[in-house]
């Protein structure tokens, strides 16, 4: 495991972006499993910065999100396709067919979570996974539970999820309630793993990620098991880990 700790978000995020500036341009075909939330949005800014810049190509880059809201249309700007599309796909040269996001509109649950899944597996899995961590451990949408699902399913978001997602929307009531994610198996079977963490609102989560017991009450702890796992933290998010170990 690697953890480089930073001063700040804007230094966490470059960092992050140059961990997958050095993926793609070691393998100009990476398959980037990539995430959505507040904390790769500054990674994502970078990211445009070095493409802008001429230091990374995403001609063969293919994308597959962890996750995207049931229920929400791909044009509605609270889909998570609307946000990856805005903060990344359309300000770089990846080619949007090289794009997957999960539909939101899907009419059968079943049908697409097989779907997506069995995309993951036609594309030679993930070389680098990106992710962030909810305040409740969660990883993808995969939230405290007795137990965890291994592959692509449909989740009922937790209280918790709905109470901490509702600053995107203009009401709790907005928030959708289920959601289609990648499983902790899909997660784990990534080549390499980056988790972005920021702020002191994380610090206990990134504290029993890394030293907890690893339980499914805490979907995060699976990653202390996974064989290359690099973890980009502020100083604010570090704070529990600093003060405690
Ligand atoms: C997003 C995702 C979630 C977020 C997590 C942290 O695609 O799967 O697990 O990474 O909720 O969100 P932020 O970064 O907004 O704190």
């Amino acid at each position: 495991m690697k953890v480089y700790v930073t001063k700040n978000y804007e230094d966490l995020s470059k960092k992050a972006a140059t961990i997958i500036l050095s993926q793609v341009v070691l393998n100009p075909y990476s398959v980037l499993g990539l995430a959505t939330g507040s904390t790769p949005i500054g990674t994502y800014k970078y990211l445009v910065e070095f493409y802008k810049n001429k230091e990374i190509d995403f001609s063969n880059v293919i994308s597959i999100n962890l996750d995207e809201y049931k229920g929400i249309a791909s044009e509605n700007n609270q889909s998570y396709r609307y946000f990856m599309d805005n903060h990344l796909f359309k300000h770089i040269n990846i080619k949007m067919e090289n794009t997957y996001i999960p539909d939101g509109l899907a009419s059968d649950d079943d049908k697409e979570c097989k779907r997506y899944n069995d995309l993951i597996t036609s594309l030679g899995g993930i070389d680098l996974q990106l992710l962030g961590i909810g305040v409740n451990g969660h990883i993808g949408f995969n939230e405290p539970s007795e137990y965890l699902e291994k592959y692509v399913h449909c989740v009922a978001l937790s209280q918790s999820t709905i109470d901490v997602n509702s600053r995107f929307f203009n009401n709790i009531d907005e928030v959708p309630k289920y959601a289609y994610s990648m499983g902790v198996k899909n997660i784990m079977s990534s080549n390499k793993i980056l988790l972005l963490v920021s702020g002191k609102s994380k610090a206990k989560a990134l504290y029993d990620c890394l030293y907890g017991p690893i339980t499914t009450m805490n979907p995060s702890s699976i990653l202390q098991l996974h064989k290359d796992l690099t973890i980009v933290s502020d100083e604010d998010a570090f704070s529990v880990i600093k003060q405690k170990v």
